[in-house]
């Protein structure tokens, strides 16, 4: 059946803005449900689809929403980010991993066959030996999930609770683990998380960034809207062989190479970007390069962006909504 319409959990996060908008642009009606709504990158098709506020945790919400509205599926983005679920470990839990439980239970009572995950590279943890620097091997799916973070944990609890119900109630249950994601708007919301975008809005403001280790690492960041099409193409997939894919943007980059992007744009940007492996500065390995072999048979999925189209874009968006950019010291 052809997908007409999708409630879309976390619909105006940083993610969430452009899977409607996608959407909306493919003629597949998005009905959105957050619990802190922000309009910005969405205030010219704000009148274009309905939006309901409240908590994922809240099943009787989630049902009554199901029940008016009658989505073919529910894409859930709705999540805490690492640094607030590793502050508050039990609400991290109850909105990333039991809410997951909460949204399956009302795809299951609401007859909605299909869910789509919003998982993460983070369920690896640790990821080691030639799968990092330098040999950087590609890793795909079966490589083994060792969660470190309550982020990491969760994801990967809501992707087995996800195979549960399908095996149990045969809901068509697809994870996407995301490599890191840079999008305009994800510096001001997430902080430190969003290195990215400190180099780009550092630059776009003419101000110095100086970033004092990690840049001799690689990693592979995917822009927003790659993310967003991955989701859309995972929601009109079926009868895919595999429910866990990756969605990555097939290459690595240093950040002096995302730095040396923005000197071509701005020529007098300036950057300091010491040496060394770990920027995030996390103690274990997060940097690796997404094998996407599996999202691209199964799903259709290809990256249309390269660093420089990511860039020019972020820029774009960030100027076409009005969004100031943050500086980061
Ligand atoms: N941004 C990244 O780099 C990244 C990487 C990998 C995976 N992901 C995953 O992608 C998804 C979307 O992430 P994002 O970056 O757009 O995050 P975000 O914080 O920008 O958006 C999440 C949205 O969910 C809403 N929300 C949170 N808890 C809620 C609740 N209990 N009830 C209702 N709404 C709630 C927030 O208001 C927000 O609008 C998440 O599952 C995240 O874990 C993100």
């Amino acid at each position: 059946m052809a997908l007409r319409k999708a409630l879309v959990t976390g619909g105006t996060g940083v993610n969430g803005v452009w899977v409607v908008r996608q959407m909306l642009e493919q003629g597949i009606e998005p009905i959105v449900f957050d619990w802190a709504p922000d309009f910005t990158f969405l205030k010219d098709v704000k009148d274009d689809f309905r939006f309901y506020r409240g908590d994922t945790r809240d099943l009787a919400a989630l049902l009554r929403v199901i029940k008016e509205t009658r989505p073919d599926a529910i894409l859930h983005l709705a999540a805490l980010m690492p640094n607030a679920a590793q502050a508050d470990p039990r609400t991290g839990f109850e909105i990333n991993a039991m809410a997951t439980v909460t949204v399956l239970e009302a795809a299951r009572l609401g007859d909605i066959g299909k869910v789509v995950f919003t998982s993460s590279k983070g369920a690896y943890g640790d990821v080691t030996g030639e799968y990092g620097h330098p040999t950087f091997r590609p890793l795909d799916e079966d490589y083994p999930a060792r969660p470190v973070l309550v982020y990491d944990v969760t994801k990967v609890a809501s992707e087995g609770m996800g195979m549960n119900y399908h095996r149990n109630y045969g809901i068509d249950f697809i994870a996407l683990r995301f490599a890191g994601i840079f999008a305009p708007g994800k510096l001001a919301r997430h902080g430190v998380l969003s290195i990215y975008g400190r180099i780009v809005e550092n630059a776009m403001l003419g101000k110095p960034t100086r970033i004092p280790q990690g840049g001799e690492q690689r990693d592979d960041n995917v822009y927003v809207k790659d993310v967003a099409n991955s989701i859309v193409l995972a929601a009109q997939a079926s009868g895919t062989r595999s429910r866990i894919f990756h969605i990555g943007s097939g290459k690595l980059h240093t950040l002096r190479e995302l730095a040396a992007v923005l000197k071509e744009i701005y020529p007098r940007a300036e950057f300091d970007i010491g040496p060394g492996l770990d920027y995030f500065g996390l103690g274990h390995n997060v940097y690796s390069l997404h094998d996407i072999t599996r999202a691209r048979e199964e799903l259709g999925y290809e990256p249309q962006y390269d660093l420089l189209g990511a860039v020019k874009d972020y820029i774009a968006m960030m100027e076409k909504f009005g969004v100031a950019p943050t500086y980061t010291g």
